[in-house]
């Protein structure tokens, strides 16, 4: 995406500089400061503290993690195995992370130990390049939803999202911005309602800067008011981005998506998930039993980052000994859910559906 007559993705190699390159995510919209990863433990850092966040962000964050773990340390392949399940411990959650690395594992450890190195790297730029391209798949299969609707209805088109499933999430596109900036490009009215998403605020602090970025329309909304406008017609339809989307088709998602799941379908809106297969968990079923959720620290519910004059400063909205629960993501049943739109095509989500587009996982 274009920042300040720049193309930038939210991760990338600088083949000059020869460099991780990543956009510090904790300090947007106020400060867009462009970060390097020098190590395997900045890699993790990264990941946990949410420096950066977003499921297929994550897992290209944790392939090139590997690869500078392999960079210059002379590794074994014991190292290796410590480097992928210290990766794999960042966050619990998107099984992006888990897949990519095991991927890149089941390749790795036929390498020898003079390979590692070389061959992590060109892993790791094939996992960005794999994620990227899919979202923008993931764009061209969902751009048709929006242009039906504005066909149909032949005024600006209302879309509800949650939390950021945006370009800064994925490397570039998006998941669940990418068929709106694509329906943009064409010409296509809409109108964005960006759920604020507490506690971290990615809706508000990320998805709404990237639309204005890009020049989308958009609106910020308290989180608990998706319901109002469901019910007075405001919303065309609904398109979230997931963390873990089971076999089945139960979608985790930021915390919070199931409530706007369970609104949507009881005013009759279709609530689509946009994800690339890396999201799939296709060893799981059953997403509200099985699916790991987040814990996250108290202090996030606790405290709200503002910015004070020219700081961002963590403000107190309770007493710090007050007990709070901070889930990061809630798992949407499959039945809640209109359709999942992949790299390969629209599908609804059932086993059945989910395993014609993608044979090879039966
Ligand atoms: O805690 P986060 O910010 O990593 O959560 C991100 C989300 O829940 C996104 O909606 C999800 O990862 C999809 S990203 C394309």
């Amino acid at each position: 995406m274009i920042i300040n007559n720049k193309q930038y993705q939210s991760i990338w190699y600088d083949d000059i500089e020869k460099k991780v390159l990543i956009i510090d995510q904790r300090l947007l919209p106020f400060e867009f400061k462009v970060i390097e990863l020098k190590t395997l433990d900045d890699a993790h850092w990264a990941i946990t503290d949410m420096v950066v966040r977003g499921a297929p962000l994550i897992g290209i964050t944790a392939a090139y993690g590997l690869y500078l773990g392999a960079k210059n340390n002379n590794y074994s392949q014991k190292d290796l195995l410590l480097a992928a399940n210290f990766l794999k411990s960042a966050r619990p959650t998107a099984v992006n992370l888990e897949t990519i690395i095991n991927n890149m594992m089941e390749q790795l450890l036929q390498k020898s130990s003079d390979e590692l190195e070389n061959s992590a790297f060109s892993l790791a730029k094939d996992v960005e390049k794999f994620e990227v391209d899919n979202c923008s798949k993931i764009g061209d299969f969902g751009l048709p939803l929006i242009e039906n609707v504005y066909k149909t209805k032949n005024r600006t088109v209302n879309i509800l999202t949650h939390c950021n499933a945006g370009w800064l999430a994925c490397g570039d596109w998006g998941t669940a911005t990418s068929p709106i900036y694509k329906a943009h490009q064409k010409g296509i009215s809409v109108h964005v309602w960006v759920d604020e998403t507490r506690p971290r605020n990615q809706g508000a602090r990320l998805t709404a800067w990237e639309l204005e970025q890009a020049g989308v329309p958009y609106t910020v909304i308290p989180d608990n008011t998706g319901g109002h406008l469901m019910q007075h017609g405001k919303v065309d339809l609904a398109i979230v981005g997931s963390d873990r989307t089971t076999r089945n088709g139960d979608v985790a998602n930021k915390i919070g998506t199931y409530l706007k799941a369970l609104a949507a379908h009881d005013n009759k809106i279709p609530f689509y998930v946009a994800l690339p297969s890396t999201t799939i968990d296709f060893a799981m079923v059953d997403g509200v039993k099985n699916i790991p959720i987040e814990e996250r620290s108290g202090n996030e519910v606790r405290e709200m980052e503002c910015k004070v004059g020219h700081e961002i400063k963590s403000a107190k909205l309770m007493p710090e000994t007050t007990p709070v629960a901070n889930y990061a993501f809630d798992v949407t049943p499959a039945r809640l859910v209109s359709g999942l739109i992949t790299e390969r095509g629209i599908c609804k989500a059932t086993e059945k559906d989910i395993l014609n587009l993608f044979p090879e996982k039966k």
